[in-house]
């Protein structure tokens, strides 16, 4: 069987590796791939959705999964399945769950799944007169499209609010995804990572997850794409658990469903669990980055039977290892600002699995950084503090110049 996965990361490394794992005989085809992809699979270097759809065509590529959002948004899943390919997440319509949060938001509040009171905007003028207008503080200001995880600022006071809602709409900022903007309540709690999977009919979730987003250690700093992710996150009680299933998973696949909207993909919910109960910020509809590296260990079942049973529209459960995930993310210094590649990594054999690769390019016999985000380094363990020992002992064999990683991925 032959399996065509879009993207070049962690997840996409991550997702070759537990396919490939259940089902040893896979061939496992990489979009763009990196130097961890290549070496249970073949890196193609292909960008567009027609060159991807070229090659799939062409090769009989039984199944295509997508790990990134912006081809989900263009609408590859609609082009592969008119050319009769078998492929795995929402068409472009769906896919405006995460590519529009207007389109999001209104989803939500149309079906009562609980979210942050918000309004929307078109226009810079009707904005600017209502943070004119704003007596409470922090707000949160999003551009509704798009932009790579930036387009969200908690703006402290008016003034701040002020210059979001202008870099946004008027100075463009992010380009087209300042289009529209959402101005909702700032809502005060921790945050949880529920991946799901979606047959067009049930979304069956995956367990919890807690990512750090910031670059500095105690959540201080820039945003950046994820510098740890612990699995399942140890704040989320059984009763968060069942109150996310009541108010938001349920109410979502009503909704789905009345708007014509099923699919078979993924679904992934990014939680704010507050005083006042659990609500929704934001869906996604991909496989979460790094939250895929150290959740996928943790599962037992065979993600690939699974993914094909989603397909047919078949029932399924997923059966999980009673166990914690702690995963690492090894950074190039100076990111998420400027920072320099080429630097060759050592020890990387010295690692037993699962270390999945972010970004690194296979040079000769050299694996060398060439991104922000450089490798995942992975711990499991029977207790959270277990899975953190073996990530910071594994991470501790593994070099590079100028590595940066946080020391307190998994501190609670
Ligand atoms: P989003 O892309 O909507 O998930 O937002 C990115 C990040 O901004 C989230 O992970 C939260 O840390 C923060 N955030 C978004 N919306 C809110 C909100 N209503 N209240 C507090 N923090 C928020
Ligand atoms: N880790 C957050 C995301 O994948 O969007």
């Amino acid at each position: 069987m032959k399996i065509l996965i879009v993207g070049s990361g962690g997840r996409e490394h991550a997702i070759g590796w537990k396919i490939k794992q259940d089902n040893p005989n896979v061939e496992l085809f990489f979009s763009v791939g990196n130097a961890g992809t290549q070496a249970i699979g073949e890196n193609l270097g292909l960008k567009t959705i027609a060159e991807l759809k070229e090659f799939a065509k062409t090769n009989e590529v039984d199944l295509t999964i997508v790990g990134p959002e912006m081809e989900l948004v263009d609408g590859i899943v609609d082009e592969f399945k008119t050319a009769g390919l078998e492929i795995f997440g929402p068409h472009q319509q769906a896919a405006a769950l995460e590519g529009s949060k207007v389109f999001a938001k209104e989803f939500m509040q149309k079906h009562g799944v609980k979210t942050a009171s918000y309004q929307t905007f078109r226009y810079f003028v009707d904005a600017k007169e209502y943070v004119e207008s704003l007596e409470t503080f922090p707000v949160v200001i999003k551009a509704s499209g798009l932009a790579a995880g930036k387009g969200v600022i908690i703006a402290q006071d008016k003034f701040e609010a002020h210059e979001a809602v202008k870099d946004m709409m008027d100075d463009k900022s992010f380009g087209d995804a300042g289009d529209e903007v959402v101005i909702e309540q700032f809502l005060e709690g921790f945050e949880c990572s529920i991946l799901s999977i979606y047959n067009g009919k049930e979304i069956v979730p995956f367990i919890s997850a807690k990512d750090h987003k910031k670059i500095g250690e105690g959540e201080t700093g820039l945003n950046t794409g994820g510098m740890g992710v612990i699995a399942p996150n140890p704040l989320f009680t059984d009763a968060h658990f069942q109150e996310f299933v009541k108010d938001i998973l349920e109410p979502t696949a009503k909704g789905l469903a009345e708007d014509g909207l099923t699919f078979s993909g993924i679904i992934f919910f990014g939680l704010m669990i507050t005083d006042s109960g659990v609500y929704l910020l934001e869906y996604n509809v991909r496989f979460g980055d790094p939250e895929t590296e150290a959740v996928l260990p943790l599962m037992n079942s065979n993600l690939l039977e699974i993914i094909q049973k989603s397909n047919q529209g078949e029932s399924f459960q997923i059966d999980w290892e009673n166990q914690h995930a702690c995963c690492v993310v090894m950074a190039s210094g100076g990111y998420p600002g400027n920072y320099d590649k080429g630097f060759e990594i050592r020890g990387l054999d010295s690692v037993e699995a699962p270390l999945f690769i972010a970004g690194a390019s296979a040079m000769a016999s050299k694996v060398v950084t060439s991104g922000g985000r450089v490798l995942n380094v992975v711990g499991l363990g029977d207790s959270l503090e277990e899975a953190r020992n073996q990530a910071y002992e594994n991470i501790k064999k593994i070099h590079f110049d100028y590595e940066y990683y946080r020391e307190d991925i998994g501190k609670v």
